[in-house]
């Protein structure tokens, strides 16, 4: 469970303070499946920085899995990031030169595992979005959702709590987005927390649980807009 508490969120462009996010108060349970929905410039990303471990608070609390970790420098973030935390991108960031199978073991070679427990791992993060054939291709030889694909498979790989999406669908036609989304729905069914951030509403209805974020404030919070997508 992430619990946000007064929180506010500013940056300085040359000594002007610019407020990003506004008074902030957030708990985000085990298990659900969140939506974070706002105007472009509302703050989408920088909350979902903060939550993901990515930034830090300018103010009020932050803690996880009921541990304070407001104060926690850059590198004792990243040990949590790297437990925990999966993250998911508009433009998939996966490196170029190296295949689907090596983008996917990536972490766990930073992570030293042998050999052998990456080759399984990866083959079982790959299986599970449905790209095992696809394995030795290179990035660029796949379609945008097989590149979202293998995005979702190297997020998994270290079996994250919580799976954090910005605009995962972004740059997916409609058909391609809905089967991102059946993935995420699977996942959440096995138990993983997602956190997506989206500006489509069809696909923020695939979530449990909206957060409408306006001016950098959370100004509504719905319930499930449909119990079942399409
Ligand atoms: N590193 C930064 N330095 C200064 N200002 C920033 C920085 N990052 C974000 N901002 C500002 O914070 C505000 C919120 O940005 P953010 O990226 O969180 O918005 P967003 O809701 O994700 O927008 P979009 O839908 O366009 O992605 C914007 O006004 C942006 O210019
Ligand atoms: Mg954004």
């Amino acid at each position: 469970m992430i619990e946000i508490n007064d929180m506010y969120k500013h940056y300085y462009i040359e000594e002007e303070k610019v407020p990003v996010l506004d008074n902030i108060n957030l708990s985000i349970e085990k298990g659900g499946f969140y939506s974070i929905t706002g105007p472009s410039g509302s703050g989408k990303s920088s909350l979902l920085n903060i939550i993901g471990c990515l930034d830090r608070p300018s103010e009020g609390e932050i803690s996880f899995n009921t541990r304070n970790i407001t104060k926690y420098t850059t590198k004792e973030l990243a040990i949590i990031r790297n437990k925990y935390i999966g993250f998911v991108f508009q433009q998939f960031h996966l490196l170029p030169r190296i295949s689907v199978k090596k983008n996917v073991e990536l972490p766990l070679i930073y992570a030293g595992l042998d050999r052998r427990s990456r080759k399984e791992k990866m083959e079982e993060v790959l299986e599970k979005v449905g790209l095992l054939d696809k394995m030795n291709n290179l990035p660029n030889t796949l379609s945008g959702g097989q590149k979202q694909r293998v995005a979702i498979a190297r997020a998994l790989i270290n079996d994250p709590e919580f799976l954090l999406a910005d605009e995962p669908t972004g740059s997916l036609d409609m058909k391609t987005s809905d089967s991102i989304m059946r993935i995420f729905l699977e996942l959440n069914k096995e138990g993983t927390t997602i956190l997506m951030v989206t500006h489509e509403s069809h696909i923020a209805a695939f979530a449990d649980e909206n957060i409408y974020i306006y001016d950098g404030r959370i100004s509504d919070r719905k319930g499930k807009v449909r119990d079942e997508p399409y």
